[in-house]
């Protein structure tokens, strides 16, 4: 089966976002929102209110990666400003996560979890058959443009096994250093969700369609090479 391909809009262009949304919906199959608190990580990027922004100008899903210390307190605001997935990271809500998975389902929402790269598999094992996303950070989590870590792939490798034993339907995402040099092992690994940045995707063109085109024409070599 081919990735899903979620744009990371932290990365796009917000000046041109209109044409950069019509684009990314020929090319993309989610949209990916980084929101966070300024504590969690050092940094702000999106909100919300940007999930408000975009929403009414796509059809795609929309994917919420909730980067803040007290995500309970964000809940309702992202699930109403349109995101379809909102997805909290693991070392944030240990004591509450089953109360949390359950209020983004009564909120409409499906619910994912994000494991930093020191979070093991082992921190979620309780909760995993309740969700519908696992995101594995292959980089810290708060910035654009770093280097790939690899010894996540083992870490996702290891999802992938469990999700087969147990039947589970959570699909497994890759955030961070996504991109043409690491799309093959990825997907060997067994990721079925690639987030796309600034490597991956909006800093291959200062053009958004003929970016798009690359990193389309990348994955699918990428693929091809592991699927005859
Ligand atoms: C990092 C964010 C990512 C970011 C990845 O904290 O969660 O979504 O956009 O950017 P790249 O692909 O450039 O590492
Ligand atoms: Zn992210």
């Amino acid at each position: 089966m081919k990735p899903c391909l979620s744009a990371s809009l932290m990365c796009a262009d917000w000046l041109h976002l209109a044409p950069t949304l019509k684009a990314l919906e020929a090319s993309c199959g989610a949209l990916h929102v980084d929101i966070m608190d300024g504590h969690f990580c050092k940094s702000l990027y999106l909100s919300p209110w940007s999930i408000s922004v975009i929403r009414p100008a796509t059809r795609l899903p929309i994917e919420a990666h909730l980067m803040v210390e007290h995500p309970e307190d964000f809940l309702e605001a992202v699930a109403k400003a349109g995101a379809d997935t909102i997805a909290l990271h693991a070392e944030t809500i240990e004591r509450q996560a089953f109360r949390l998975v359950e209020r983004i389902h009564a909120l409409g929402c499906k619910a994912g979890v994000v494991l930093s790269p020191a979070t093991p598999i082992a921190a979620v094992e309780s909760y995993l058959n309740r969700l519908e996303l696992v995101t594995v950070m292959t980089v810290d989590a708060g910035f654009a443009g770093q280097p790939f870590l690899p010894e996540m792939l083992e870490k996702i490798r290891a999802l992938a096994a469990w999700k087969h034993a147990h039947g589970s339907r959570f699909s497994i995402q890759a955030d961070g250093g996504v991109n043409c040099a690491t799309y093959r092992a990825l997907y060997e690994a067994g990721t079925e969700n690639f987030v796309l940045g600034s490597s991956g995707l909006f800093g291959l063109d200062t053009d958004i369609y003929a970016a798009c085109k690359r990193m389309q024409t990348e994955v699918e070599a990428a693929i091809r090479e592991v699927t005859p």
